[in-house]
């Protein structure tokens, strides 16, 4: 079956992508403005390049049409952190994407600790395996809608020391979250890349 995306309105759109590209992984973003942390969680989000280190997130509006939190704050302020989710986040990560005033941050709402590693950037949560802690650098002007895609330079990277198998070799092994359509699944087992003949 073919679906024409000029015919279907948002939300089908987003059912027809959001189950067929999976599994997306979770960009849980910590952002910051006026003394308040912002915790939520972004599924489409992937590399761009390695060097320079950059990602993107697409971020979009609340129900009145205001940005939300995190592209505000990204916007203000040029920082955030990513946080990668593991299993034993879940439950905080998933509630953090409730819809919340400004003034109110899901560190409080939902009990999630933080811990500051770097001065210069938003703290990350507590325990997670890995952080990513990144500059803004630009948006993408799509021509309509109104979710952005924005740009960010990775700075510095933060890993678990438990993740890290081989510190010589630079090899990380740890299980974490991924979206498929509304659903949540745990990267599981590796499958060896096959030789190219
Ligand atoms: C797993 C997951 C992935 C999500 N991915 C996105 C996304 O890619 N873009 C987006 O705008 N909202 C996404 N959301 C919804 C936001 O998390 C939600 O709107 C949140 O309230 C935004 O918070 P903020 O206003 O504090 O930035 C996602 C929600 C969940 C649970």
């Amino acid at each position: 079956m073919i679906f024409d995306l000029e015919q279907k309105t948002t939300n089908e759109k987003y059912k027809l992508m959001a189950q067929t590209i999976i599994p997306r992984p979770i960009a849980w973003v910590v952002t910051e403005d006026d003394g308040v942390l912002n915790i939520a969680p972004f599924s489409y989000f992937m590399a761009l390049s390695s060097t320079p280190a950059t990602v993107m997130i697409s971020v979009g509006h609340k129900s009145d049409a205001t940005p939300k939190d995190t592209l505000f704050n990204i916007r203000k302020n040029k920082k955030c952190t990513i946080c990668i989710v593991d299993e034993e986040h879940l439950e905080q990560m998933h509630f953090s994407s409730k819809e919340l005033p400004k003034s109110l941050s899901e560190v409080e709402e939902f009990n999630i600790e933080t811990t500051t590693v770097l001065e210069d950037f938003p703290p990350m949560v507590k325990g997670v395996p890995a952080a990513y802690f990144c500059d803004f650098n630009q948006e993408i002007d799509l021509g309509g809608g109104n979710t952005i895609p924005l740009i960010l330079n990775v700075k510095n990277i933060y890993v678990k020391d438990e993740a890290i198998t081989n510190p010589e070799r630079l090899t990380i092994d740890f299980a974490p979250i991924t979206r498929i359509g509304k659903s949540y699944a745990r990267v599981g087992d590796g499958i060896e890349p096959p030789k190219i003949p």
